[in-house]
């Protein structure tokens, strides 16, 4: 099992550009499913999600050609499996995407159970419901469940509340749905403008995507696409309160600062010495950073993504912060571990926690839980003086590109090794 080893203490200088958003591109990917043509899909993060969702789509019979630099080539004429191979489906919270493109081609879609997930429940409740109104029928058995359709006919769905995958969920199937649909209540998140504007690129009828009423007219067929993944938010917001947290001097390149107003708004009042660019932020060394309360909402608010970066930030804030974590029960676990570095967190409920700072932190063997904590992690280690160790790194390799090297660029001391220490 590959770790971290993190010799944290020192400032960090240089620039780092961020990459495709995973978020985005396991989307994109879903929807090259949705025609017999080909889609080239270009600035695809090469990150283990991204590996697993072109597994899953070559197991079913998509011919998927990887170039260069995260450019791929997709063909979806070959599919002929509906079934979701389980090992790799649980691994990936995102691959239930991949049903509604199944139904629509196949009459057809087995998923897997979604299995355990530590930052939450992550119900499937709206998906089912949502399968339903667009006339498929559901059967749920202790594997998982086999959805059936002789027709998708468009529908009136109503979201009970804002979640992003059953909002892309049911963009992909109500785009050959026979007839018009009404999305109500769907999620804004600037991902979903990026789906809704590549899928209008194959033929697709979508309108007023990134607003929480989104109207669809089902179109008999789509054809193929080019697509580039926009930049990845939370990557460029994770990296910026990374060199915010280590009081460093980091230019954060490749990133649309409009995707993040809430961050700004905030790393302001906390006291963040920043410019922001057209298209880069930079983050220099403050004088002072003061603690800010934050809550986690769906865009264009504070992202939950965010909110395990944020913490570390403020363990480096003088007074007191509140955390309220409003979009996942079990996100705020990780807490427990900076405590063990000489974090000051006091946890009042699974949604809430109070930070105390400002407080050194200092070196230890860290486990990752998930992908953002895994990221905060890195971030509290690289301040802790001493060396860190950070086990379970596939969560971070999870969602970000061999991120060892691209901070080794900015003098970071973190090495991957596979050795037994
Ligand atoms: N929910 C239900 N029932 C459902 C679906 C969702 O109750 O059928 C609840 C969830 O339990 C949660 C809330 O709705 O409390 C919102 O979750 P949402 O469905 O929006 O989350 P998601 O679509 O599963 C995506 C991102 C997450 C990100 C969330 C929130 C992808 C592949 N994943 O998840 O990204 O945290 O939206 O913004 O887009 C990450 O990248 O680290 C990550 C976890």
């Amino acid at each position: 099992m590959e770790k971290f080893i993190i010799h944290g203490g020192r400032p960090l200088k240089g620039e780092i550009r961020v990459n495709g958003a995973k978020n985005s591109a396991l989307k994109i990917l879903a929807a090259a499913l949705l025609t017999d043509d080909n889609c080239r899909i270009t600035n695809i993060p090469q990150i283990e999600d991204v590996f697993r969702l072109v597994e899953l789509l070559t197991d079913i019979g998509v011919k998927v050609k990887n170039g260069s630099r995260g450019d791929y080539l997709l063909n979806a004429k070959g599919i002929a499996k509906s079934s979701l191979s389980p090992d790799i489906a649980q691994k990936l919270k995102g691959s239930i995407l991949m049903t509604a493109p199944l139904l629509a081609r196949l009459g057809r879609a087995d998923f897997p159970q979604p299995g355990g997930c530590v930052i939450g429940q992550r119900p499937r409740d709206i998906f089912i419901d949502g399968f339903k109104a667009f006339g498929a029928s559901v059967r749920e058995t202790a594997k998982g469940y086999s959805l059936l359709a002789k027709k998708i006919r468009g529908a009136k769905f109503v979201f009970p509340l804002v979640s992003v995958t059953a909002t892309e969920t049911m963009i992909l199937l109500a785009v050959l749905a026979k007839g018009k649909t009404d999305l109500i209540n769907a999620a804004c998140e600037p991902e979903i403008v990026a789906l809704a504007d590549f899928l209008n690129k194959m033929g697709a009828k979508i309108t007023g995507a990134g607003t929480p009423f989104v109207k669809i007219e089902g179109v008999s067929h789509l054809k193929g696409g080019n697509c580039e993944i926009m930049p990845d938010r939370i990557e460029g917001g994770s990296f910026a309160l990374l060199a915010a947290a280590a009081n460093s001097s980091v230019k954060i390149n490749g990133i649309n600062p409009s995707h993040l107003e809430v961050l700004w708004f905030l790393l302001e009042k906390v006291g963040v010495n920043f410019e922001l660019g057209r298209d880069f932020v930079k983050i220099k060394p403050a004088q002072e950073l003061k603690a800010v309360s934050v809550k986690t909402h769906e865009y264009p608010g504070f992202p939950t993504d965010l909110q395990a970066p944020f913490t570390v930030l403020m363990t480096q804030a003088s007074g007191l912060s509140l955390i309220h974590e409003t979009i996942f029960e079990g996100r705020l676990f990780y807490t427990d571990t900076l405590n063990q570095m000489g974090a000051k967190i006091i946890m009042c409920d699974p949604h809430r926690v109070v930070i105390q700072g400002p407080t050194k932190l200092f070196s230890r063997r860290l486990v990752s839980p998930d992908i953002r904590a895994g990221i905060a992690m890195v971030s509290a280690a690289l301040i802790a003086k001493g060396e860190s160790t950070i086990e379970n790194i596939y969560q971070i390799d999870r969602g970000y590109e061999k991120i060892e090297e691209r901070l080794q660029k900015l003098g970071a001391n973190i090495k991957r090794t596979d050795k037994l220490l």
